[in-house]
Order: structure tokens, then sequence, then C-alpha cells
């Protein structure tokens, strides 16, 4: 079964009530690009408000604790959003990684939570530039994943993203060559441990995608996505990737 293009917004820590126009916008323009699935993962504040603004459409959040209840101040547990009628969640983002100090158990903990209340999980790694420059980043990278992603789940459930955080908000991309070499190394790993399944699983490329460099990007090999934070937040700037991707 051949992969299908998966991009992704991760609005991050933007959006008010107002944005809700800007994402019916995005998906009203998506629906032209059939071929590819799209997902918007705005803040919590926003998850309820999206479902109900954009009915089939897919939203989700951008983190969930690895708890389905309990004594969690300020945290949101992946059943939660999937009560509020989102489909996905992003875990192991870099911000939450480096910024809230979540480590690979963490990340994998949230997996399954993700995976348990039904939701789509989109799973992030990268590596920092002084691995990258030290020529680390495949090892990096793969032990990220060895230790992340959990044991159990359906292939087209989780997806992997990789974010390098040099390239996240930066405007720098890494070259498509590279692009490819990682994630060839993580299809590899995944294949490794997970056989045949490793073929239906999405490995999306995050880290500066516009519509400028979207197409170039998303032809690397094993690219099969991206994960977009400030190019998603319209509609004039989203829907270009998309239409990259539907282009492929
Ligand atoms: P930018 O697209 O703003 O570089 O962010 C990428 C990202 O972190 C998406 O999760």
């Amino acid at each position: 079964m051949a992969r299908r293009k998966y991009v992704v917004g991760n609005w991050k820590m933007n959006g008010v009530k107002a944005s809700i126009a800007d994402a019916q916008a995005i998906f009203a323009a998506a629906a032209n690009h059939a071929a590819v699935d799209v997902a918007i993962c705005p803040p919590f504040t926003l998850v309820g408000a999206l479902v109900a603004a954009a009915p089939g459409a897919a939203v989700g959040g951008q983190d969930c604790h690895s708890e389905n209840s309990g004594a969690f101040t300020g945290s949101v547990a992946a059943s939660m959003l999937a009560d509020l009628g989102a489909s996905v969640v992003i875990v192991g983002h870099s911000e939450r990684r480096e910024g809230c100090g979540e480590g690979d158990a963490d990340v994998r903990a949230k997996a399954e939570a993700g995976l348990s209340a039904g939701l789509s999980v989109i799973l992030c790694v990268g590596e920092p530039r002084e691995i990258r420059e030290s020529g680390g980043a495949i090892d990096y990278v793969l032990a990220q994943i060895a230790g992340s992603v959990p044991d159990d789940f359906a292939a087209d459930r989780l997806a992997i993203a990789y974010e390098p955080i040099w390239a996240i908000g930066t405007g720098l991309v890494p070259t498509v060559g590279d692009v490819a070499a990682l994630h060839g190394a993580i299809r590899g790993a995944l294949a490794a441990r997970f056989g045949g399944a490793a073929d239906d699983m999405r490995i999306l490329y995050g880290g500066s995608v516009n519509g400028d460099n979207a197409a170039e990007l998303l032809r690397a090999g094993d690219v099969d996505g991206a994960l977009v934070g400030g190019a998603s937040l319209t509609a004039a700037k989203f829907v270009p990737i998309v239409a990259a991707a539907a282009g492929l």
C-alpha cells in the first residue's frame, strides 16, 4: 500500500478564537488536494472549537500526559483530546524534550497513551546543532527512535517526524541529501524492529518548511510529508505546502 502524503500544521503557542477562521480556510483549500492527508494541531484551548468548526477534519493536540487522569496540574490526557474529537497527537517535540525535560521514556509513555486513547500519534525526533556538526546525527536520532517508539501499534497510526532542532524556526534547512539519509536510516531502523510494517509508517520532515522548499524536501527519499510550524498559521502560507505534496 502506497503511503499517502501527510502535511501537519503545528501551531505551537499561537492562535486565539479568531484563528479558527484561518484553520477553516486551510481545511477548505486542502480539500482540493484529496491525495494529501492534512491535520492541524492548535493549542489545547482551540481543539474543541476547531473540531466543531471543521467537521470531519483532522485536529490534534501538541502533547498529552502519559496518565489518563489524576493530580497533574496543567496537563491534558490523551483521552481528553479524544473526548473533544481530536484524532491525532504530537509527542516528543523538541520544544518539550528540551524545554520541559522530557526523555525518551516519557515520550514513549505519551505515545502509548495516545494510541490507547484511539488517537494517531506523530512522534518527533531530531538532533541539536552540535550533534549535527560532530557527525553524530544519525546515531542520535536512531537512539531516540529506539527509546521512544512503542512496541505495539498499527503502522498507519504512528508517524515519525524528523525535526533537526537547528532547523526549527531558523530558516535553515538540511540538504535534501541529508534529509534523505536521515529518513532512510529511520526507515531502516523501523524495518529492523517491525519488519514489513515499517513500509506503512510515515516519516515526516519538519524544520523551516515553506511553500518554496516543500516540493524539493517532499521529493527526497522516504519523506512522506511535513510537520510545519510557522508556515502553518495561515492558508496563504500552508496551502502551497499541501499543494506541493499533492503535486508529487
Ligand atoms: P517551523 O516550521 O516554524 O520551523 O517549526 C517546525 C516545527 O517545530 C514543527 O513542529
